[in-house]
């Protein structure tokens, strides 16, 4: 089976999830002659995928430990189906913790292997959320150019407006762009971008108060936010406690001094910090940590290995 044939199939049980679509529970599922999701007879070796009403989407028992991983890592985000926004946050980041050099350049601190993981988590979510520190850094376009899978929607925080309309989310046509703003800061909007919906949210100790962040996206039916950077973004999710699940990249670099990642008020002591539960995947060069933020108190997923003591991830 090759790698193409396992992604179509995520994508297909993803929208299966999205839709509501359940699965008959008893049979093993893959992709048939049409390259459609279905149910396949016993011992047919196209057989990926197997429905746990409990779960969910989990990988068939027996198939090969490559693909296993591959599964391990995006089922759980395949399974998604919230009653209100849940948010994934994604940061790449050299071994000393920065995620830009000083000067903002970012183009790439992670590997190929992280950046193909980036384009197929927009592809398993509805919209991709960035501060406008990074639209104006990066110009990212925020597609999915590199994988099978639709552009999700681009979300923009813009408090003030400030980011120039040459750049590639509002001018390049290739996915619907939210860009949220505080009204109280602006006196030209909502309709400053043409063909971008700007939308106000009220503002409460300097961020977008979350509560109307949440109810503006489930009323536009995102449900599932890649919130994928930069750090302040990120951090200011993670502060708020509305991260559910925080993905760090760590690639063997060293920017000396920079952009910060993950940057939140301190604690004094180390029992008082957040210790997450997580899964640790090897991506190319680099370690990504999978950090479940939905149950923080235990563990939530069906593969512990690495909560045993020491184990090889390589
Ligand atoms: N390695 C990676 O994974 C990665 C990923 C993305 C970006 N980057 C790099 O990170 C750098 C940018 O990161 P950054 O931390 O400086 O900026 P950022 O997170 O991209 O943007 C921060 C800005 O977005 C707005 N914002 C963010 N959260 C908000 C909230 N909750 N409510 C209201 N407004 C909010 C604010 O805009 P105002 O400033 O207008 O108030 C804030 O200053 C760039 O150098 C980029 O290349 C790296």
């Amino acid at each position: 089976m090759n790698i193409d044939d396992i992604w179509h199939t995520l994508l297909l049980a993803r929208l299966w999830v999205r839709q509501g679509k359940k699965p008959d529970n008893d049979r093993g599922y893959g992709l048939n002659d049409s390259r459609k999701l279905s149910a396949l007879s016993n011992g047919d070796r196209r057989t990926l995928l197997s429905w746990k009403q409990s779960i969910g989407w989990v990988s068939h028992s027996g198939i090969n430990p490559d693909i296993q991983d591959f599964l391990d890592l995006y089922l759980p985000i395949c399974n998604v189906f919230p009653e209100k926004p849940f948010f994934l946050g994604h940061l790449g980041q050299g071994l000393d913790g920065y995620i830009a050099t000083r000067s903002g350049h970012s183009h790439y601190v992670t590997g190929p292997e992280n950046i193909l993981h980036l384009h197929r988590m927009r592809a398993m979510c509805d919209a991709v959320l960035v501060g406008a520190g990074t639209v104006l850094q990066d110009n990212p376009q925020l597609t999915t150019r590199e994988v099978e899978g639709e552009n999700p929607t681009r979300i923009v925080f813009d408090p003030k407006l400030r980011l120039p309309l040459n750049l590639n989310v509002f001018s390049d046509k290739q996915a619907k762009t939210l860009v949220f703003y505080d009204e109280t800061q602006v006196s030209d909007a909502p309709n400053k971008i043409e063909g971008i919906k700007t939308i106000a949210i009220p503002m409460k100790n300097e961020r977008f108060a979350f509560d109307e962040l949440t109810s503006v996206l489930h009323k536009h039916k995102l449900m599932t936010i890649f919130v994928e950077g930069g750090g302040k973004t990120v951090s200011g999710f993670l502060e708020a406690g509305l991260l559910n699940r925080l993905q760090v990249a760590i690639a063997p670099l060293v920017l000396g001094e920079g952009m910060p990642g993950i940057s939140l008020s301190g604690r004094q002591r180390i029992k008082d910090c957040l210790r997450l539960p997580h899964r640790v995947f090897r991506m190319g060069g680099d370690v990504l940590f999978d950090c479940d933020l939905s149950n923080p108190d235990g563990q939530t997923e069906a593969d512990h290995r690495e909560f045993s003591g020491i184990s090889r991830v390589l």
